[in-house]
């Protein structure tokens, strides 16, 4: 534990949410019950997962400090085991810090960085929905840390459980010229309205809600999630656009993945908030509770039909105790308008190096207001250390009015750069490693943590991710454009952590036996959607040994450069030469020889 823990109770943090505080002083008792044996072990994973604070797995006791590798002390060397899937409950877990819709500060991405300097790897990892987390935490630290977070307004509340997740959202909305309207301030209040709200205590499964500013792009993955909502918009009898949301529900991934459901077509601002803690009612009262494979939301829907299902949720919302709060927040949505920091002036003959061109082609997006631009900054694997957060939130200081945002692909966006500003911006990212282009391109991969530190992992995802990756940024100059567009996914097991549903090449980790070895594969899943808000899942192909996924890729996207019909999409291309001549393409893939025959397919 770190000696200056108790400093940070005892001084007086300054928190817009007070019941933050009060929060994690009973999650503090609870730690010091559970030492004093006084409280179940169960009872206390719930409450721990609750807060975020999640167990982690150490196959090789060993973390990366960010400048080195250290040797993992646990707290209870003498008991084991203190290592792989089952680590005890007091060996250094992993922090889950909820960001709604992705919106940081630079002040929050310094604490982060001072977080995960002091308390963790030195290294802040981007998560597939907006959050933050960080690894190797002791849970004895996790009361201070939640302090620290919670004084620059950050919670780590229900970031984890059977409870509301982080509301995401498109990280360009505001910004985004095919947006119907910024719905950056309709995320954060509902984000708010249902923490910690007594009417989402009692889920049988997580909730997952997502708003998109529009319906054909894919930032806000809307048709994936428990709840999702598009921005849309009316013109009313007297002619005033009238602002509302297509709301979906029942959407989901894992072993069994759902497209969510039209519920409404046009659901009025206003109600948002009612009918959202309408649906939670009727999901915590008819929702699975004892199956947690049965629980999610998506089933419910499934079970009722999604009629039914609207019915018990607008009788519920009727029934509902009106509450102020549902509309309060609709005269403040000014309040969170970005504005820019330094006048629009456009690039125009401003001496260009290739790299930077390379650059501007990938993660640049030209803003709906004219003369600024949101760069994306690309994280391999998602990963930022403590020095690099800094930086960013220098640089976010310098050049905007610090509006940084967490992206669905593990990425940051820096809004508001005024387009003469980009080659400085570029070349100070550069300064500090991260500078790489590619964003939203095959070599912009996502991964879930797999192996390295999920307990239920696998396969090693993020080492499959950082494998491809690296082969496919070396050559990315030349692949041909179709293949330079595709997108890359991996989870390092069947839960989908790493969305493989809407990838074109999606890959999940499963075993396989062969004599008394287990080995790792990855499941092939190809031509998932990502545009269209998450639009369609992909196809199983079968299972091939991990080390042999780099080959796979380069077969498929062999194939599809040679046999693509004109502006053919991966996804047309996949249905078109059908899963059986998938399959024969991948057959002697799939074929494990023996140990003795080439035992490096044996490990990941
Ligand atoms: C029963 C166990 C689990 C299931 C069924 C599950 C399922 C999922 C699914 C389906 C997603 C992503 C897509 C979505 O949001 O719909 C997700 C997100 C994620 N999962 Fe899991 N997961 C499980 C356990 C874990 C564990 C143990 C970890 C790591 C310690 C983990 C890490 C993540 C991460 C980092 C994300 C991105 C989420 C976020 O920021 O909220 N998951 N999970
Ligand atoms: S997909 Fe599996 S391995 Fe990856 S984080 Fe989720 S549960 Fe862990």
């Amino acid at each position: 534990m770190k000696a200056s823990n108790g400093l940070w109770r005892e001084q007086p943090l300054d928190s817009v949410f007070p019941e933050l505080l009060r929060e994690i002083e009973i999650y503090e008792t609870e730690i010091e019950l559970r030492k004093q044996g006084k409280m179940d072990e169960k009872l206390f994973a719930e409450t721990r997962l609750r807060r975020g604070a999640y167990g982690q797995r150490y196959d090789n006791g060993q973390r990366w400090d960010g400048k080195e590798t250290q040797i993992l002390q646990f707290p209870s060397d003498e008991i084991k085991p203190t290592k792989g899937v089952n680590t005890l409950w007091d060996a250094p877990g992993m922090q889950r810090i909820k960001i709604p819709f992705g919106g940081m500060t630079p002040q929050q991405l310094e604490v982060m960085a001072e977080l995960a300097e002091e308390y963790s790897d030195g290294i802040g990892h981007v998560t597939t929905r907006q959050d933050f987390q960080l690894h190797f935490v002791h849970v004895d630290d996790t009361p201070a840390l939640m302090r620290r977070l919670a004084a620059v307004d950050i919670t780590t509340r229900e970031a984890c459980g059977n409870s509301v997740r982080n509301v995401t959202a498109c990280p360009f909305s505001g910004v985004c010229s095919t947006e119907a309207f910024d719905v950056t301030p309709y995320a954060k209040g509902l984000a708010y309205f249902l923490l910690g709200h007594p009417d989402v205590q009692d889920f049988g499964r997580k909730f997952k809600v997502a708003f998109s500013g529009c319906r054909d792009e894919a930032c806000g993955l809307v048709n994936m999630h428990d709840m999702g909502v598009i921005a849309v918009t009316r013109v009313d009898a007297e002619g005033k656009e009238q602002r509302g949301f297509e709301l979906y529900v029942g959407g989901g991934l894992g072993t069994v993945p759902h497209q969510a459901k039209l519920f409404e077509a046009f659901l009025l601002e206003e109600e948002l908030l009612p009918t959202a803690q309408a649906i939670s009612r009727v999901f915590a009262r008819l929702g699975e509770k004892k199956n947690r494979n049965r629980a999610r939301i998506k089933f419910l829907v499934a079970q009722l039909g999604i009629e039914e299902f609207k019915h018990l949720v607008l009788e519920e919302r009727a029934t509902l105790p009106p509450d102020p709060r549902w509309i309060a927040y609709l005269s403040e949505l000014h309040l969170l308008e970005e504005k820019p920091l330094r006048p629009a002036q456009s690039l125009n003959g401003a001496a260009r190096s290739e790299d930077f061109d390379r650059w501007y082609k990938t993660n640049l997006w030209h803003q709906k207001q004219e003369g600024y631009a949101t760069a994306i900054i690309t994280l391999p694997l998602g990963d930022i250390t403590a020095d690099q957060m800094r930086a960013v939130a220098d640089i976010a200081r310098r050049f905007t009015y610090g509006t940084i945002r967490t992206t669905v692909d593990q990425n940051l966006v820096l809004r508001w750069i005024s387009e003469a500003d980009l080659p400085e911006v570029y070349s100070e990212l550069q300064a500090i490693g991260l500078g790489g282009a590619g964003a939203g391109t095959i070599v912009d991969i996502t991964s879930c943590p797999g192996t390295d530190t999920c307990k239920l992992g696998i396969a090693s995802s993020r080492g499959l991710a950082g494998e491809l990756r690296q082969r496919l940024a070396e050559k990315s100059h030349t692949l041909d454009e179709a293949v330079q567009n595709l997108h890359i996914k991996v989870s390092g097991c069947f839960n989908s952590c790493g969305q493989h549903h809407v990838a074109d090449l999606g890959f999940y980790g499963v075993s396989r036996h062969s004599g008394n070895y287990t080995v790792p594969h990855f499941q092939v899943v190809l031509g998932g959607q990502w545009t269209q808000n998450a639009g369609s899942y992909g196809l199983a192909m079968g299972a091939v040994p991990a080390k042999r996924i780099p080959e796979v890729v380069e077969r498929l996207t062999g194939r599809y450069v040679a046999e693509r019909q004109k502006d053919e999409s991966f996804q047309n291309f996949i249905q078109r030469i059908c899963k059986v001549q998938i399959k024969k393409m991948l057959d002697d893939l799939t074929r494990l020889p023996a140990h003795d025959e080439d035992p490096t397919l044996y490990t990941d």
